[in-house]
């Protein structure tokens, strides 16, 4: 029998956001709670990742509500010499409920390599935060027809053994769709979250069918509903779009209707 995942939708605010961005999130969890009075409660998870400078402010309002703040990176020790960096703990600490890991701007600016990524994914586990672990081609990889190849060695290299559906999301991100406005056919997003499931569950087994798989890359309201129903796709990591409440609101109650036509690889 398949496995029943619940859709997420989870903002990836980047760095943005001062104080005053508390009017966005108040303004989304308006609205949640209005769909929820109607009785449309949402049929996803939504998350929200903040700067960490923000987390301790957002967390008393999220209290109790239908949204989860989450990071944007943590350092893979808990404590120590590390100038600048933040610890999964101190995440948790200040109000998260998960870290992404991995982000291909972390990958790039950073020079975060798979055994990083890996290593802060096994710090997320042990402080109790889920990670979104987020893998993707360039374009001229993907030009060169190295997509899966890519995203698979990625994979494999990023993720600790023994990886929940409960402590573990996936993230599917092309690097060349984050922020330009464009995104791959519905038929490649299908193909690719595929491979992705085939590898999960190749190595995690009946874990591996419980992980979540997201499509992140310039999702917007005009797009969320046919790129958030296709098969295999669990929901999104949003980057610009979540910094709107209007638009994140929108992504996520894509998932209040049923989804319809589904596009098969
Ligand atoms: P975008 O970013 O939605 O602005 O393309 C997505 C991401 O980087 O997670």
């Amino acid at each position: 029998m398949a496995v029943k995942r619940k859709p997420l939708v989870a903002g990836n605010w980047k760095m943005n956001g001062l104080p005053g961005s508390v009017r966005e999130l108040k303004a989304m969890l308006a609205g949640l709670s209005k769909d929820a009075e109607k009785g449309l409660g949402p049929a996803c998870e939504v998350w929200v990742c903040p700067p960490a400078t923000l987390l301790a402010t957002f967390a008393p309002l999220v209290r109790g509500s239908a949204i989860h703040l989450g990071g944007q990176d943590c350092h893979p020790k808990a404590s120590g010499a590390h100038t600048g960096d933040l610890s999964a703990e101190m995440l948790k600490e200040a109000g998260a409920h998960a870290v992404i890991v991995g982000h291909s701007e972390r990958r790039q600016d950073h020079c975060e390599t798979d055994a990083v990524v890996k290593a802060k994914v096994e710090a997320s586990r042990r402080a109790g935060l889920v990670a979104i672990v987020c893998v993707g081609e360039t374009e001229a990889q993907r030009d060169s027809g190295l997509t899966q190849k890519i995203v698979e060695t990625q994979l494999q290299g990023s993720l600790p053994e023994g990886a929940k559906g409960t402590d573990t999301v996936i993230a599917y991100e092309p690097v060349w769709a984050i922020g330009t406005g464009r995104t791959p056919t519905p038929a490649d997003v299908v193909a690719v979250h595929a491979a992705i499931r085939a590898r999960l569950v190749e190595r995690f087994g009946p874990e591996g069918e419980k992980i979540r798989v997201l499509y992140g890359g310039s999702v917007k309201p005009s797009n969320a509903a046919e790129l958030l129903t296709l098969e295999g796709v669990d929901g999104a990591l949003v980057g610009g779009a979540s910094l709107i409440a209007k638009d994140f609101l929108e992504i996520a109650r894509v998932y209040k209707t049923k989804p319809k036509g589904k596009v098969k690889s």
